[in-house]
Order: structure tokens, then sequence, then C-alpha cells
């Protein structure tokens, strides 16, 4: 899941990853950014290096959540290919484990997708798949095609052994059609460009572009009669319609007068919003993607809400 910063990447793959385990599936959910934005979200203390359970989706599915350390990743990859052990610590005492996931470049982003594709292809001992799915609370937009591909590189840079090998299976994973990439938008210019961008970037790096999701969508509460409507309307007429559903006092020359001016100017407002939506509409439209809506939940956002963005994701068959 990626998506313009803000547009509500977490939340949405949160209610992905809820959405996804109904049914007794089992779900993990994995952030990179180290912002431990899940825990936040299913108000619980801060997640360890450690796939644990953090919900029950509705029909008994279960959703795990893990916060990867790319520090605590790279440690994991020396012991599975080197079995460096202790010698990981060392090395670690030294900052070399610093050295290599904050300076090297590339270095931590491939420990990262390493890390989720591990848990995408990890087998229970009767050989089957542990999780069903693998939702990623991934990079934003302007970040995520480099992220994801990064391995290609390392492959390229390291033309055999281990390294090689493990960068290969992640970038086969990446690119297979298990995988999706789905981008969280808002009806607005900015991210909706930034959507429209991020998709030909993907398309050209050959990663799979998965659904659009708008998020934030506010309720439409004029039709396109009303919104002819609006500013035009006559003044004594909307006053006299206020006065007779008794707002502002029954009273003629009332003070439903004073409600006109405020309501007509939230109304043109609203009028000036929608045609802006429209017009984003078009261009997500233009996109050829699978498109779905999250309504802005007025009340904010909590646990309750999360689980009806699931719901709804589910009920537009997101899964
Ligand atoms: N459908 C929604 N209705 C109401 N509030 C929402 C909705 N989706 C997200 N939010 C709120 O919007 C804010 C941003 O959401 P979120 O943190 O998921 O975005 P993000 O893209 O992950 O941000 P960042 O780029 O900082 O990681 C949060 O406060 C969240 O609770
Ligand atoms: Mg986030």
């Amino acid at each position: 899941m990626s998506g313009k910063g803000g547009t509500g990447k977490t939340t949405v793959a949160a209610a992905l990853a809820l959405a996804l385990a109904e049914e007794g599936k089992r779900t993990l959910l994995v952030e990179v950014e180290g912002r431990q934005g899940i825990a936040q979200l299913f108000e619980t203390q801060a997640l360890p290096y450690e796939e644990r359970k953090i919900a029950v989706a509705p029909g008994g599915g279960e959703v795990f959540a893990l916060a990867i350390d790319p520090e605590l990743a790279l440690l994991d990859y020396l012991q599975m290919f080197y079995k460096l052990g202790s010698a990981g610590r060392a090395l670690r005492k030294l900052g070399a484990i610093d050295f290599a996931t904050t300076i090297a470049p590339g270095v931590r982003d491939v420990l990262l997708t390493g890390k989720a594709c591990e848990a995408v292809r990890r087998k229970d001992r009767g050989g089957r798949f542990v999780y069903d799915y693998v939702v990623m609370d991934a990079p934003p937009t302007g970040r995520i095609t480099r992220f994801l591909n990064v391995n290609d590189e390392v492959a390229g840079l390291a033309k055999i052994g281990p390294i090689h090998n493990q960068a290969q299976a992640v970038m086969r994973v990446l690119k297979s059609p298990e995988t999706a990439v789905h981008l969280v938008t808002l009806l607005e210019e900015m991210p909706v460009q930034e959507t429209a961008d991020g998709i030909a970037e993907l398309r050209a790096a050959r990663l799979p572009v998965g659904r659009v999701i708008v998020n934030m969508v506010r309720p439409q509460v004029l039709d396109a009669a009303d919104l002819e409507l609006v500013g035009s309307v006559s003044r004594p007429a909307v006053a006299r319609s206020l006065s007779s559903a008794g707002l502002g006092g029954a009273r003629r020359g009332g003070h439903a007068e004073r409600l006109v001016e405020p309501l007509l100017a939230q109304a043109e407002e609203y009028a000036e919003r929608y045609t802006l939506e429209t017009e984003q509409r078009a261009v997500l439209a233009e996109l050829d993607v699978p498109l779905h809506e999250l309504p802005l939940l007025a009340e904010g956002m909590d646990l309750a809400g999360l689980y009806a963005l699931a719901r709804k994701l589910r009920g537009q068959g997101v899964s």
C-alpha cells in the first residue's frame, strides 16, 4: 500500500489486512518506516521486531503485525547466509550494521523487502503457507518504485552468491501476479497527480499495479439539479423555506434571513469542491485501474472506524 504522504496509507493498509483476514484467513501487516503507526492504529503498545497477533477479524481470521527493523533484519540475514551468530553481534558493536543500514544506499530497502518476501514464502511444517496475505504499509508514491526495484540493482551488482540469489528471489515475488501495489489517494489534484505518475513509474519498472483506493470521500449532499440552482437561487424563497421548516423562527421577517447567506455560501463552496472532485474522478478513470472509495469518517479514526473501513473494502470486492 503506497500513496502520497498523509492520504491514509497506514489506515488503508490496516483496513485491507482486516478485510483479507475474514473467514479464517491469516494476514500479516508489516510496516517499514519505523513509525509505529500500526500499533497506534490498533491502540496497542509499540510493536517489537517480532510477529504479533494484533486483531481478530469477523469470521475468525487473524491479523498479525510486524514492524521490520532493518538492523535486526540484517542480523537475521547474516545468520541465515553466513551463520554469523555472535560474530554478527560483534559487527553490530563495531557499527558495521549501522553503516550498512543507514549509509550504504539500497541495503536498507533490500532488507525490508527481503523480510516481507520471506514472510510471503514461509511455510509451516505441514507445507502450508503461514500467511494467506502479507500487506505492507509501504513508503510513499514518490519512493515506491525505487524501493521495490532496488533488489534488481543489487542482483546486478552481486553477480553470484547468496545475496544475488536472495535479491533475485525477492524480485520474483515482487514482479509476480502474487504482488499488487495499491495506491491510496484523495480527490485532490496533488495526490491524484502523484498517483498517475506513480502508476506510470511502476508500469515502466514492470511492477504489478493493483488498485487505487480513494480515501476520505465526503458524502454527496446536493444532486445535479440542486447544484444547478446554486448561485441563482432566490434568497427570499430560501428564507421562506427555512421558516416553514421551523428553522430560524417561524415569524415572517424573523431570523431565517440571517441563515440564508451563510447557507448559500456553504452551498457555493460545496459546488466548487464538487466540480474539482469531478475533474479528479475523471483523471482517475483514465488510469485504467480498478477504483475503490472509502468514506471520510467524520468522527475521526478509531478501532470501530477501522473495522468499518474493512467492511467497505470487503463490500467492494477488494480481496
Ligand atoms: N477514511 C478516513 N476517515 C477519517 N480519517 C482518516 C481516514 N483515513 C485516514 N484518516 C486519518 O488521516 C490521517 C492520516 O492517515 P494515515 O496515517 O493512515 O496516512 P499515511 O498516508 O499513512 O500518512 P504518512 O504519510 O504520515 O505515513 C490519520 O490521522 C488518520 O486517522
Ligand atoms: Mg503512514
